[in-house]
């Protein structure tokens, strides 16, 4: 992958001498959707695939941002005088949304930068190309200009403050966070009102985590998830004319039933017992796991699926008929939608002897209903974004 980048590096800009390697992942939400504006738990894990880049510093005040992937958009060229958006900059809108946070923090860059990329999350899967892009230019902007007082946890809230304000998606935390603080063989039980985090070993003897792509990404993907933020942050506001709470994740489910009768609008009501129970869930599914009981963590995994399609309505035919098929299959201990919704994938723990069948009989349902070919990841969970030579 190195050689690939650093060829390509060399054609583009004269020849790779300084120029520096690195890695950031993508990421597979485990259970915890749509919690992490609210105020509640997440459970992702860092993956083995993600985004690679080159980089290296330059004598003047311009970026180059080049995207192997992309090819067609050639190199991006930007000045560090006008950091703004700009649409015909396309996937480069998020590296360059980093850098105007950098500035917008306080980190201004004395000179520009060159910086070739190649990725191998499919795009739109849901995985996090986006997060991965923007935490990797943020561990290559700390490492290019000597930043030594930004945390790993400091570019997840920079990365996921491009997004909300560069880039016009109002991501909560988990993504970035996932991406930065990944670890080997780890999942990350996240408290997203405190950024406490612990992480919790994913040993599961005889299953394996099989992610489906369902290679499909409905229109307005942005501007639904921003509504259900809204969405969201109404209910709350209705709730918080009687409770003194900041947000819906301080709320137990026996406190939210109590109080629901505040929240008048039926929609909002929907919204806010997902996040409420959703939140439950990934507590109780952190405790079943790491008491051995991983049944009882796939059946959390199913029922925040239905809370996902019924209340949250975030999912949509092709996933549901994805999910649907494995809860079919004998050998699935939980299968669910993951990430934001609206196409995407789907995260399923199967034990090892049916991953085979799943495989088989879930590609060819899927083709045959939906007329293309689904794809099947085996989740390998990997560390952080980081440099990778020194
Ligand atoms: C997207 C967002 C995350 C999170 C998920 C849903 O991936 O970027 O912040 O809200 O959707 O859980």
């Amino acid at each position: 992958m190195k050689k690939k980048l650093f060829d390509k590096f060399t054609e583009l800009f004269g020849s790779a001498d300084g120029a520096r390697f690195y890695f950031s992942p993508g990421r597979v939400n485990l259970i915890g959707e749509h919690t992490d504006y609210n105020g509640g738990h997440v459970f992702p894990c860092a993956l083995t695939i993600g985004t690679y880049g080159a980089a290296r510093r330059r004598n003047d005040r311009l970026i180059h941002f080049y995207s192997m992937n992309l090819d067609r958009f050639g190199v991006v060229e930007v000045s560090l005088d006008n950091l703004s958006f700009n649409s015909k900059y396309n996937w480069a809108n998020y590296p360059l949304g980093v850098v105007w946070a950098f500035a917008e923090k306080g980190y201004t860059l004395d000179c520009g930068f060159d910086m070739v990329i190649w990725g191998n999350i499919p795009n739109g899967s849901g995985l996090s190309s986006s997060a991965s892009l923007e935490v990797l230019t943020g561990v290559i902007l700390t490492d290019l200009f000597d930043i030594s007082d930004l945390s790993m946890t400091d570019l997840a809230l920079i990365g996921q403050y491009s997004e909300n304000n560069f880039n016009g998606c109002n991501c909560g935390i988990m993504d970035q966070f996932a991406v930065a603080m990944g670890k080997k063989d780890n999942a990350i039980f996240l408290d997203t009102s405190t950024l406490k985090f612990e992480y919790a070993p994913i040993e599961l003897e005889d299953a394996k985590i099989i992610i489906t792509n369902s290679k499909v990404k409905h229109s307005l993907v942005d501007s639904a998830y921003n509504d259900r933020r809204q969405e969201c942050a109404d209910a709350l506001a209705a709730l918080q004319k009687d409770l003194d709470i900041e947000s819906l994740g301080e709320l137990s489910p026996e406190e939210f039933e109590a109080n629901k009768g505040l929240i008048t609008d039926p929609v909002q009501l929907k919204r806010a017992k997902h996040a409420v129970y959703e939140n439950q869930r990934t507590i109780d599914a952190v405790a079943s796991l790491r008491a051995g009981d991983i049944a009882r963590f796939g059946e959390l995994m199913n029922q925040s699926h239905i809370s996902l399609r019924d209340d949250y309505a975030v999912s949509c035919e092709e996933i549901d008929i994805l999910v649907d098929l494995a809860w079919k299959i004998p050998g699935v201990i939980g299968s669910r939608i993951t990430g934001g919704g609206f196409g995407g994938c789907t995260v399923s723990i199967v034990k090892s002897n049916s991953v085979d069948t799943f495989i088989e009989s879930i590609g060819k349902a899927y083709k045959e209903k939906v007329g293309h070919e689904a794809e099947f990841y085996t989740v390998q969970i990997g560390d952080g974004a980081a440099r990778l030579d020194d």
